[in-house]
């Protein structure tokens, strides 16, 4: 690359967070790894957080920054949540895309130990994130969680009880943004996005990615870096609360 080409494509660097800290529940994966690294080109402090030690590491590495740190912590364990808050102390920015696939049985042979997994990982986790980050969560900063398109488009059969879940989230923040003002609360809520939650369709991903974009008034389908700059809004507009914003290239319209 030439000198004008470096010159040409330098932007100055973005200030939006810095001396900020932000937590990112799900920072080792997917949507999290993407709003950790746009955090992190904002100016923040970040710490990312998820179950696996080995998961956290290759995200260390891929971030690849002095200002990233990661802590192991499953956020369906209340006394790893209370450690959590406690070992990071005060911060500024609360985001969590932690999230596992849910249960897609019709309501009638539903696996009741599926579904009670899959609430207590995604709502009873926001829910226990919300109780211990309010402790050391500073004054102006915000909380954001995750539902998606399954709440507007939930597949049929077997979408019911994501599509429950999904939904509960805007009227958790809603209330919760009320509760706890001026901290805000928001909901991003995604469509498809290219991550690794997809591996489990194997080879099929690149058709299923290809038939859905045709069909999307976007005509693409994002990652997880379009998809961060949601968060990193979200925690900059300080007027933007009890919010869910829909990223989801008009999937909810189709
Ligand atoms: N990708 C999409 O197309 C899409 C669309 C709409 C909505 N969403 C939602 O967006 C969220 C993120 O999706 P993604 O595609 O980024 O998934 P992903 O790549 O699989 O990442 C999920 C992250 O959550 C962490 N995690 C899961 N359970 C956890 C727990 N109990 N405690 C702490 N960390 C936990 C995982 O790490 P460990 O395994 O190490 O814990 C991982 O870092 C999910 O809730 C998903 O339902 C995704």
């Amino acid at each position: 690359m030439t000198l004008t080409e470096i010159a040409n494509e330098w932007r100055p660097p973005m200030t939006s967070l810095v001396d900020r800290k932000v937590i990112v529940i799900g920072g080792s994966s997917g949507i999290g790894l993407g709003v950790a690294e746009a955090a992190l080109n904002c100016g923040a402090e970040v710490v990312i957080v998820s179950r696996s030690p080995a998961k956290l590491q290759a995200a260390e590495r891929t971030l690849n920054t002095g200002h990233v740190t990661s802590l192991v912590a499953d956020m369906t364990d209340e006394a790893d949540v209370a450690r959590l808050f406690e070992e990071i102390g005060p911060f500024d920015h609360l985001v969590s895309t932690a999230g596992t696939l849910p249960p897609g049985d019709p309501i009638g042979s539903t696996d009741m130990e599926a579904v009670r997994g899959f609430v207590e990982n995604k709502l009873i986790g926001a829910v226990m994130l919300s109780k211990h980050a309010v402790r050391t969560l500073k004054a102006g900063g915000s909380m954001t969680f995750t539902s998606g398109i399954n709440k507007d488009k939930p597949p049929v059969p077997g979408g019911s009880v994501v599509s429950a879940i999904a939904g509960s989230f805007s009227y958790f923040a809603r209330a919760l943004a009320l509760e706890l003002a001026p901290t805000r609360v928001n909901v991003v809520s995604p469509g498809w996005v290219d991550t690794p939650m997809w591996d489990i369709v194997g080879e099929a991903k690149s058709s299923f990615f290809a038939d859905m974009a045709a069909r999307l008034p976007s005509r693409k389908i994002p990652t997880a870096a379009d998809v961060a700059a949601a968060y990193v809004y979200l925690m900059e507009s300080e007027f933007t609360t009890g919010e869910t914003i829909r990223i989801d290239g008009g999937h909810n319209l189709i």
